[in-house]
């Protein structure tokens, strides 16, 4: 029961992460918040939980909006008494495209929903976590460390996430805040199985025929993360077991950080 007691938010709450996220720290004592932007999908999956003996509530919200995101922020702390913990697993991935090709447009988005939406959580939950001496894990991705082909936007966008992580660690270590960044490897979630259904051939090299197992001899453990190892590894980082951590990456993502 590491996170006995706890109140944890976490944006992208519906998605393959967000959800093993909020199983996984209910399982730990916590009371979680998802937020997402589709009502009908937030409604669906507290639903969902909340049949499996779960405590959960959830809010629709775009995590970019910080007025929104305050007001979240707000019901929590006075329906639970205070925020403890908050992740930021909202995101969007990129179709594939070369630099030379990819639309301002596209770019930009995001930039936005990846790191400005980041920030905003971050920004909308500081004083509350403050007052509880809280903690943040952000969600960048094991391609802020290294290049990928034609996925220039995302990789920047999650470079960009570990950046302000470790400044946002720096700045509210004086407060007792810890700051870290989970950077997960390929993970089988929608998002990923999305990715391979429309452009895997183009994101790989021709190396995929529209399966997720293609990923698997990049990955020195030999096959895919399950969104349940990052949610035990932002369980950690949450958690009074990483009590003296901060300003870190840690990868899950097999060992495919280790080949650069
Ligand atoms: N799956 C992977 O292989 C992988 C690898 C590395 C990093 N990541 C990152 O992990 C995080 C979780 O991804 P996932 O794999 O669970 O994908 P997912 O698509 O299942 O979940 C992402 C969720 O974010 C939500 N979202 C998007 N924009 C939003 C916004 N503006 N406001 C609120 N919610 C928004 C989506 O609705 C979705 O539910 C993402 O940040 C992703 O970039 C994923």
């Amino acid at each position: 029961m590491r996170l006995s007691g706890d109140v944890i938010l976490i944006t992208g709450g519906t998605g393959g992460m967000g959800l093993a996220m909020a199983r996984r720290f209910c399982s730990s004592g916590a009371r979680v918040v998802l937020c997402d932007l589709d009502p009908s999908s937030v409604e669906k999956a507290v639903k969902q939980l909340v049949s499996e003996g779960l405590q959960v509530k959830g809010y629709a919200a775009d995590t970019t909006n910080l007025e929104s995101m305050k007001e979240i922020v707000q019901k929590v702390v006075s329906e639970f008494g205070a925020l403890n913990g908050l992740v930021t697993a909202a995101g969007i991935r990129q179709t594939a495209e070369s630099v030379d090709k990819i639309e301002l447009e596209t770019w930009n988005l995001i930039q936005h929903i990846n790191v400005t939406g980041t920030l905003v959580a971050i920004k909308a939950s500081t004083e509350a976590l403050i007052a509880s001496k809280g903690s943040i894990v952000t969600v960048s991705s094991v391609t802020a460390l290294a290049a990928r082909m034609n996925q220039s936007a995302y990789c920047v966008s999650k470079a960009a996430v570990l950046s302000l992580t470790k400044q946002v660690a720096l700045e509210l270590a004086k407060h007792g805040v810890r700051v870290n960044a989970l950077l997960p490897g390929v993970t089988a979630t929608p998002m990923i199985e999305q990715a391979v259904r429309t452009d895997g051939p183009k994101v790989l090299e021709e190396k995929v025929k529209g399966s997720l197992e293609a990923f698997r001899p990049g990955i020195p453990l030999g096959r895919l993360a399950k969104p349940e190892e990052q949610a035990s590894a932002a369980e950690f980082l949450l958690s009074q077991d990483a009590s003296f951590i901060t300003g870190i990456a840690l990868c899950v993502d097999g060992g495919v950080s280790m080949l650069g």
